[in-house]
């Protein structure tokens, strides 16, 4: 990963796309990870909201990362020297990453939404990494991203293997169009220490 890259287009753009910022072997490996099995379970969304009016939000099933999982520490450890490289350059005192495996099935997607909800501001830093092998053009299932006033589309991202986002996750509505096919990534937060 080149941190200097990423941190410019961080402060000009407040985003950036990789194509393949991991080694490839460990993308493969995360995505045996990424098997439907009873680790995964729907997301939550807010207090109050009944489970069918979540799943026409937010469609996608997920999975916590383990620490004590060998994959998983792997990708961990990438993202604690990013965490530390953006730390270094860009003063954001990034304090945590917290991130998920998320699975969407067939005609599922995530409504426009913002990842800084009700009112806690602790997350900075999206990050989205890809998992899904010879992903075609009609597979729908892309990330859109909105310019701040949640208007105008400023990115559209196929989400292929290896593919990652970066973002700032106050700045930019986004929203997951419907997948037509069983459609796999792994989303974090970097974040900033709750008061
Ligand atoms: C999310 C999200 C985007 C994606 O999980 O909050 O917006 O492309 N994911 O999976
Ligand atoms: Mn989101």
């Amino acid at each position: 990963m080149n941190i200097a890259e990423i941190a410019g287009q961080l402060t000009h753009t407040g985003y950036i796309v990789l194509d393949n910022p991991l080694p490839a072997t460990l993308t493969a490996q995360l995505l045996t990870r990424c098997r439907h099995d009873d680790r995964f379970h729907a997301a939550h969304i807010g207090r109050g909201t009944d489970k069918q009016q979540i799943k026409s939000i937010r469609g996608d099933v997920i999975s916590w990362l383990d620490e004590s999982d060998s994959i998983d520490q792997a990708y961990l450890a990438c993202m604690e020297t990013l965490r530390a490289g953006l730390n270094e350059a860009l003063y954001l005192g990034l304090f945590d990453y917290e991130c998920h495996y998320a699975i969407y099935g067939a005609g599922s997607g995530y409504a426009k939404h913002s990842d800084v909800l009700n009112g806690k501001k602790n997350r900075i830093l999206t990050t989205v990494l890809y998992l899904n092998e010879d992903w075609q053009a009609c597979d729908g299932g892309e990330l859109v991203v909105f310019e701040p006033e949640g208007v105008d589309v400023i990115a559209t991202i196929a989400p292929k293997f290896g593919t990652m986002i970066i973002f700032l996750s106050e700045v930019f509505p986004h929203e997951v169009l419907i997948s037509h096919n069983t459609r796999r990534s792994l989303t974090g937060w970097f974040r900033v220490s709750g008061s």
